[in-house]
């Protein structure tokens, strides 16, 4: 047999791609028993959701999906209570997971899984409340984002990745840096480096704006000349 096709939530999908891009999933039983591995990464109360995951040959998402639904099973509508508060949460539980593969077709599926878990989490939680346009909006501009086409072995340290600091009032501030980024400025300054200052936000973002707003936003003119005065 040639070049069989399996299942796609199988573990393979064809001979070819096993031979050229090393393509074979990991069943959901080892993603569980993996996953179970590293409990404390998980939310168990209200405040942790935002550990942050990186999966650099995430395929089309075995680990991502099963990461976002632990994340998400703390965050409950009923303890919640504010529509805005509830999606921010769920947004940030997404906005730290971040997923690579070199593969095109993987990155989309692993894109779509992940809004089905956020769909049907919102659906069977909240019940009958209907997520916000706003939300959706938010959902999609995380996911292209931060579910990304590159190479990891040639394209690391020139592939940008975005931080996403969750703010007061349902926003986020955004910084940017490379995938392969280890001298972060946040968190090894180099008073010495001539390199350029991070691109981030000036102004906090509100999640129904992440999609409108996909470049850094600055202070208006009138506002820093006010601020500087
Ligand atoms: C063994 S599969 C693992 C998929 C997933 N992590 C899982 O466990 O189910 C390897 C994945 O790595 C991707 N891949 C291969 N070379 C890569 C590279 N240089 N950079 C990023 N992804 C790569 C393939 O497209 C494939 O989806």
């Amino acid at each position: 047999m040639a070049n069989a096709t399996a299942d796609h939530r199988g573990q393979i999908r064809t001979r070819d791609r096993v031979r050229s891009l090393a393509e074979v999933y990991t069943h959901e039983r080892e993603v569980n028993a993996m996953l179970d591995l590293i409990p404390d990464m998980f939310p168990t109360s209200f405040s942790d959701v935002d550990v942050k995951f990186l999966e650099p040959a995430c395929g089309s998402g075995n680990f991502l999906e099963e990461i976002l639904r632990r994340k998400l099973a703390t965050i409950r509508f009923s303890r919640i209570k504010a529509v805005a508060n509830y999606e921010h949460r769920m947004l940030r539980a997404l906005a730290s997971i971040y997923g690579v593969d070199i593969c095109a077709e993987n990155v989309a599926e692993a894109r779509d899984r992940l809004l089905d878990v956020v769909r049907s989490h919102y659906y069977c939680d909240a019940n009958t409340i209907e997520p916000t346009d706003g939300f959706v909006s938010g959902v999609r501009a995380i996911l292209v984002t931060n579910i990304m086409r590159a190479d990891m072995l040639a394209q690391a340290d020139t592939t940008e990745a975005i931080d996403y600091r969750p703010g007061r009032h349902g926003t986020f501030i955004r910084v940017w840096s490379m995938l392969d980024d280890s001298a972060s400025v946040e968190t090894a300054p180099d008073l010495f480096s001539q390199g350029p200052e991070p691109k981030r936000d000036e102004v906090p973002v509100h999640y129904s704006r992440l999609a409108a707003t996909p470049e850094p936003t600055r202070v208006p003119a009138f506002a820093s000349k006010a601020v500087s005065a």
